[in-house]
């Protein structure tokens, strides 16, 4: 498949992103599979806050993208039976927008920061003293004359979500009481995702072919209800609309997802890792680079799932292939293969990859 029909793919995924996402989130805690540690967890936070009628702690969501935060954010509000006010770091430029913001909530309110790691200065100062204090100083007039005014806030519980938690400032990650991070699905637990989704979109799912897609799905929710999608187009358009195996295969084999669902980009670092950098060790930047991205999507998107997928490692001096890498891009790997110091035979078991 050429690079130009793959963007094609990448631009449908999008466009139908927003519906898909709507109608497939799950609604409450029961509803949500997988993640059996975080939801314990929250179910104790949320239960205890409710037990004594107080407001729950600050909770922070953490893990790659498509994992379910912004879900789990919603489910937290509805639990609680509280309004969730919803923003993001980047729309918090200004402490100004925070302060209105946050002056609007009403007590036990659960106000949403998306990528909250990307929130500005001024916006996250004022922040501190509202998640611990609730209550901001606003800033009148500049220079000398300047005064500041405190404002009461309502108490409320904030749940940010990020991508990058080491990119927070310490302060700000002290005030969470609680933060749940979300790791990579099992593929059973992606395939009663697939048979939830395929129920709630009427459309006919053979298990095989479940486990087909879930197996593809790179780990992740949102990917998984991609693909149902795309397969589901595949069904109606060339056969009778019911998905077996076989449809699934023929389907995923046409929108170029290989066997472990890597996608472009997860090639692509591979690749560069391998042949350009002859395995590594290389930095992220470089590679970065290498493959024209940002260093930080590759960091936060691509490398979560290739290091626990067991194809890269990360050691003090960059990225290092392993023997599977090599393996899935259908080379031999060196001989003498050594992982930070280890050495690394080919015919091991790849540590991780499910
Ligand atoms: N545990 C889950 N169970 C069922 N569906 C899920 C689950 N987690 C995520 N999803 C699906 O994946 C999509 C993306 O999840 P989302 O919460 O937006 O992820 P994030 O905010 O972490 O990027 C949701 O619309 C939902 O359809
Ligand atoms: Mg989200």
């Amino acid at each position: 498949m050429t690079e130009e029909s793959e963007s094609q793919v990448d631009a449908s995924f999008i466009a139908s992103d927003g519906d898909i996402d709507a109608s497939l989130r799950p609604k409450s805690l029961d509803d949500f599979i997988g993640q059996p540690r975080v939801r314990e967890q929250l179910q104790l936070v949320l239960s205890g806050a409710k037990m004594r009628g107080g407001t729950p702690d600050h909770i922070l969501l953490s893990g790659p993208p498509g994992l379910g935060k912004t879900s789990m954010a919603m489910i937290i509000a509805a639990e609680l039976g509280s309004a969730l006010r919803l923003t993001s770091g980047p729309a918090l430029e200004r402490a100004g927008d925070l302060a209105a913001m946050l002056s609007n909530l009403v007590e036990g309110d659960v106000l949403f920061i998306d990528e909250i790691h990307r929130i500005a200065r001024p916006a996250e100062e004022m922040l501190y003293l509202a998640m611990e204090d609730f209550r901001v100083d606003v800033i009148v007039g500049k220079g000398p004359g300047a005064t500041s005014i405190p404002l009461e806030v309502a108490p409320f519980t904030l749940v940010g979500a990020t991508t990058r938690s080491g990119a927070l400032t310490g302060p700000l990650r002290d005030r969470f009481g609680f933060t749940a991070h979300m790791d990579f699905y099992e593929p059973a637990e992606l395939q009663l995702i697939l048979a939830r989704s395929a129920r709630i979109l009427g459309v006919p799912l053979g298990d095989d072919a479940g486990a087909e897609i879930a197996g593809r799905s790179r780990g992740t929710p949102r990917i998984a209800n991609r693909l149902l999608r795309r397969v589901r187009d595949y069904a109606d358009v060339r056969a009778d609309g019911v998905i077996t195996r076989e449809i699934a295969r023929a389907a995923l084999a046409v929108y170029d997802v290989d066997q472990l669902g890597l996608d472009r980009l997860d090639r692509a670092v591979l690749g560069a890792l391998v042949r350009s950098f002859g395995g590594g060790p290389v930095g992220v930047s470089t590679l970065a680079v290498a493959v024209g991205e940002e260093p930080a999507t590759v960091e936060e998107v691509c490398e979560p799932f290739l290091v626990r997928a067991g194809m890269i490692a990360r050691t003090p001096r960059g990225r290092v292939a392993t023997a599977a890498a090599w393996e899935q891009l259908g080379l031999t790997p060196p001989p003498d293969l050594t992982i930070g110091g280890i050495e690394v035979r080919a015919n091991e078991p790849q540590q991780g990859l499910f």
